[in-house]
């Protein structure tokens, strides 16, 4: 769903439309393409289906795309998917016509002689096989899911941040509009601390659950997109059977 439009300081940026019912009224018509995308949330916020639901529509409209699956084995992510949103079950076609490559990968898969520790060298790796799954559909749009394993098997913090600064700047040089997701400690919004993951991205969607008993709140807010402007609102979503819907609040910025 790539589109040009004006944003609001008349400025023309050409965007991905991620689909998804609400959010690209917060974005102005979608994600400014070539645009590294941090996706964070607690578990169970839905940050998975989210980003695979934005691939599944992209791919519907044409464009190729990728889902890097670190945590999650591909069938298992499809079932979830189909479990989730009976009404996208012809995301198998997509699968089948190499519109959506889901690839598993993980530093299990890399794992030094010792074991759980990733180094930069297996890291490196690890960036050539998404690379070469990139290239094999000449995917325009990817996700990887999520880069929380890769902090935890890190040896230490600079080799973390080493690691996200090689990987974004690779999917920079492939030239494509990623959204990496990431595990939050805390799913509330008054525990969010800024850590060194959230500056090297273009952009940066939290998606929050609100404690209540008897029901979670969930709701997203767009902390920052370089290239456009977006809605700064607080947005409750619901994940329905039809896919995730945003509440924009009648077009409130
Ligand atoms: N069949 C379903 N119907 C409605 N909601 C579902 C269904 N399956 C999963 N969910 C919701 O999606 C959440 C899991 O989404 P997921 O994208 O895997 O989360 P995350 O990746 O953030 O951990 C569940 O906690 C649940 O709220
Ligand atoms: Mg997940």
């Amino acid at each position: 769903m790539e589109k040009t439009i004006k944003n609001i300081d008349k400025t023309v940026a050409k965007k991905i439309a991620t689909g998804i019912n609400g959010l690209d009224e917060m974005l102005l018509g979608g994600i400014p393409v070539g645009n590294q995308i941090l996706i964070a949330g607690g578990p169970g916020a839905g940050k998975t289906l989210l980003s695979l639901e934005i691939l599944y529509h992209n791919a519907k409209n044409g464009i190729p795309s990728s889902f890097i699956a670190f945590e999650e084995t591909s069938d298992q992510l499809i079932i979830n998917f189909k479990n989730a949103f009976p009404e996208f079950k012809d995301i198998d076609d997509l699968i089948k016509n190499k519109m959506i490559i889901i690839a598993n990968q993980g530093p299990s898969t890399r794992s030094t002689e010792e074991g759980s520790d990733t180094n930069l060298y297996v890291f490196g790796n690890i960036i050539l096989d998404i690379e070469n799954t990139i290239l094999s559909n000449n995917s325009k749009l990817v996700v990887i899911d999520s880069v929380s394993l890769l902090k935890l098997t890190m040896r230490n913090k600079t080799d973390y941040r080493r690691a996200m600064v090689l990987l974004i700047s690779n999917m920079r040089r492939l030239n494509t509009t990623t959204l990496l997701t990431l595990e939050l400690p805390s799913s509330e919004r008054k525990d969010l601390k800024f850590t060194s993951e959230f500056f090297i991205f273009d952009g940066v969607i939290i998606l929050y659950q609100i404690g209540q008993e008897e029901k979670r709140l969930l709701s997203m807010e767009i902390i920052k997109m370089r290239g456009t402007n977006h809605s700064l609102v607080f947005s409750p979503y619901e994940i329905t059977s039809n896919g995730f819907k945003v509440f924009t609040m009648g077009g409130e910025f």
